[in-house]
């Protein structure tokens, strides 16, 4: 049987990831219940970070426990990845003793070749190109308060980057229409955008983007890797931050989200974050929901 991994949201069908969401509303009120629910009873999830993270290394590895599993946290710095080791070999080594691994890396290559190498599920946790488990989560907070997003419009404010990228591809398996503002020399791939043409708009005026929006969503100007970059996007990014005034423009049902961590005064005003229309800390905690029923995908089917 071929393994199968979470590398982008095209590694699932539209309706499996329906099927996840579905799951994951579950698991939530599971939670809620206070319910055991052990569906991972001894199984071990492998958590590489080359990158830091909060919300993602939080979320799997209290998931993992909550489903009577465990996770171990890998870091380069003290583990033979970061002397050197080559992906593959680290892939069969830890696959071998792993039930599931989790990568948060900086090239999408290395996660595609560690999965070429490995005998278990590869969850991509975010490289430079995509966070699909982000999408999960953000899917699942939109019909949480406002039910299917299919045929509703997103527009996407600012850098042209992963998650955007993972935006452009939930456009594609959640069907519904995506307009990206970005400033000049700061588009997603073009590839990917031309693949997708059919329902991803470049709109490089924010106030024109957001019109007729349902969901609102930014990230930061500069992610991980790019700090050397800040300066310059800080001024190239000018006039993209999303505040309430802009967010008056979309639909007066609209949501904001931002996957986090936000800078307040840069990508968002801090109004913004505490505007009501703002469900930042809903989709923060559905990390853990979305990749609960992520990993029983993975792991019992
Ligand atoms: N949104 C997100 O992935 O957050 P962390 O970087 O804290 O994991
Ligand atoms: N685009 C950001 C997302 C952080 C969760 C980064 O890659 O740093």
């Amino acid at each position: 049987m071929t393994v199968r991994h979470f590398l982008t949201l095209l590694d699932f069908s539209p309706a499996e990831l329906i099927s996840v969401l579905d799951r994951a509303d579950q698991l939530k009120q599971l939670q809620r219940d206070n319910a055991l629910h052990e569906s991972l009873k001894n199984k071990v999830l492998g958590m590489i970070f080359e990158k830091s993270s909060t919300r993602t290394r939080v979320s799997f590895e209290a998931g993992m426990s909550q489903l009577g599993g465990s996770a171990i946290f890998l870091s380069p710095r003290d583990t033979q990845l970061g002397r050197g080791e080559p992906i593959e070999d680290s892939a069969r080594v830890l696959s071998g003793m792993l039930d599931a691994v989790m990568i948060r890396t900086f090239g999408h290559e290395i996660i595609q070749q560690f999965a070429k190498y490995s005998k278990v599920p590869v969850i991509n946790a975010l490289t430079d190109e995509f966070h699909p488990c982000q999408l999960l989560a953000d899917m699942q907070t939109f019909r949480e308060f406002r039910g299917s997003i299919q045929g509703k419009t997103v527009t996407w404010v600012g850098d042209g980057n992963n998650m955007c990228h993972s935006y452009i591809n939930a456009a594609r398996q959640f069907d519904f229409e995506l307009n990206i503002a970005a400033p000049e020399g700061y588009a997603p791939d073009t590839e990917l955008v031309q693949q997708n043409k059919q329902r991803v708009n470049l709109i490089p005026d924010p106030q024109r983007a957001v019109k007729g929006a349902d969901l609102v969503v930014t990230d930061v100007w500069a992610s991980m890797g790019q700090e050397g970059e800040s300066d310059q996007r800080l001024s190239a990014f000018d006039g993209f931050q999303i505040t309430p005034e802009l967010m008056d423009h979309a639909n007066s049902d609209a949501l904001f989200m931002h996957c986090l961590p936000a800078h307040r005064g840069e990508e968002v005003s801090a109004s913004m974050m505490d505007d009501s229309r703002a469900v930042v800390w809903e989709e923060a905690e559905n990390r853990l929901h979305a990749q609960k029923a992520l990993l029983e995908a993975l792991l019992l089917n």
